[in-house]
């Protein structure tokens, strides 16, 4: 019997390997910086999500390191010994720093989302959800049971389409979306699908995991850019990319998060954050408030590398964010392009499938706003002589 799943397993990993698709884990420091170490080589490190460099702030590493003072653990989940003054009065600052009434904090981004999806839906309703969100979103509409319907990515008539065939007098409906999509780099049609969520009444979900701390006046993210924070029934926020510390949040009407301490499994069964990382989060909250030039600075940057590699003939999807992609298409083209980059000093790794869909495979370069500007120029030029050398461009 173990024979059969010792074979089974080395079978799947020789066809991942023969398919370009393994998966390694290579041990890497200063991971966090624009320059990161890799195989003892400095990189330039475009695969982080510390957009605005505020993992390393003095700030956020002093109040983590005070936070100490507490113990090393909470050592209970919330429910029972789990939660702290710390805890309940960052709540309340995130739910006013989002104008709303509740927040919840989660452990981290995927346990949010599988979280919330698994307890308000279930086999009686149907979710509609954008083929590019995230892996936890799919994994917690799969858990809840609900009818799950994938409509093209930002396709708002396809949507739309799949709307009209469902019977909205006896099915409850819930559209879930990420506002930054994390692969393609494009933002999500919102001001449409809140004009639908008025036409066919439906619960409107956010994901603001790469939005947040980058968009919005106070990096509340897209939503709150685009004036839309009172149609958005569930914002899910993350603490670990844009914030530079780790943890996730709900937003939304107070009795929905009480439903959630209630009946929420990845809430629920789990110990709660360490008071180093609530320490963490509260000091990183102050600084991504008032952190418009870093945003700024951030933005500049995204749209000056952006515009270089469209100029070289790179297809960058349709990315409007600081996640710029270059499309390759074949998975080890992808990966070879992946390795001349990282031997001539730049880190940028292939994205694959079943991260993205099949010959869409991609190099994602994310934008730090500490990034220097002759390490865009020096990345720049080093992308067009290899994308020139493997005829891409
Ligand atoms: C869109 C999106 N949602 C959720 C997550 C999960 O967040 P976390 O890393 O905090 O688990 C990620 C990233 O990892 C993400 O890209």
């Amino acid at each position: 019997m173990l024979d059969d799943w010792n074979k089974w397993i080395t079978r799947q990993l020789f066809t991942l390997k023969s398919n370009g698709l393994q998966r390694n884990l290579i041990q890497t420091s200063q991971a966090t910086q624009p320059i990161l170490v890799r195989h003892q080589a400095k990189l330039i490190n475009f695969s982080s999500n510390n957009y605005l460099g505020l993992a390393n702030h003095p700030k956020i590493i002093q109040a983590m390191k005070d936070g100490m003072n507490e113990g090393a653990s909470q050592a209970s989940s919330r429910s029972l010994v789990g939660t702290s003054k710390a805890m309940k009065q960052l709540e309340t600052e995130l739910a006013k720093y989002h104008n709303h009434e509740a927040a919840l904090l989660f452990s981290n981004g995927y346990m949010a989302n599988v979280g919330v999806l698994s307890s308000f839906l279930s086999h009686h309703d149907v979710v509609l959800s954008d083929r590019l969100n995230h892996a936890s979103i799919v994994d917690g509409i799969r858990l809840s049971q609900a009818q799950h319907i994938r409509y093209r990515h930002n396709d708002i008539d396809h949507l739309q389409e799949q709307l009209q065939k469902i019977d909205c007098g006896k099915k409850r409906i819930w559209v879930v979306t990420d506002t930054v999509f994390s692969m393609d780099g494009d933002i999500a049609k919102l001001q449409e699908l809140v004009l639908l969520k008025q036409r066919y009444g439906f619960a409107l979900m956010v994901d603001e995991a790469h939005g947040g701390g980058v968009f919005g006046s106070q990096g509340q993210g897209v939503v709150e850019q685009e004036g839309l924070s009172p149609h958005v029934d569930i914002h899910i926020g993350t603490l670990s990319k844009g914030f530079g510390v780790y943890g996730a949040y709900v937003i939304a009407q107070s009795n929905w998060i009480d439903f959630l301490i209630n009946r929420c499994r990845s809430f629920i069964y789990t110990t709660s954050l360490p008071p180093v990382v609530i320490s963490g989060i509260k000091a990183s909250l102050q600084l991504v408030k008032q952190g418009d030039h870093l945003r700024k600075d951030l933005r500049k940057k995204s749209v000056y590398f952006r515009n270089h590699l469209r100029d070289f003939g790179f297809h960058t999807f349709d990315s409007k964010s600081q996640i710029i992609p270059i499309l390759i298409g074949d998975e080890t083209k992808t990966v070879l392009f992946s390795h001349k980059l990282e031997q001539r000093g730049i880190l940028s790794l292939p994205i694959r499938p079943p991260s993205v869909p099949v010959n869409t495979s991609r190099l994602r370069f994310s934008i730090l706003a500490s990034h220097q500007w002759n390490h865009l120029d020096q990345a720049l030029e080093t992308i067009q002589q290899i994308g020139k050398e493997m005829g891409v461009i």
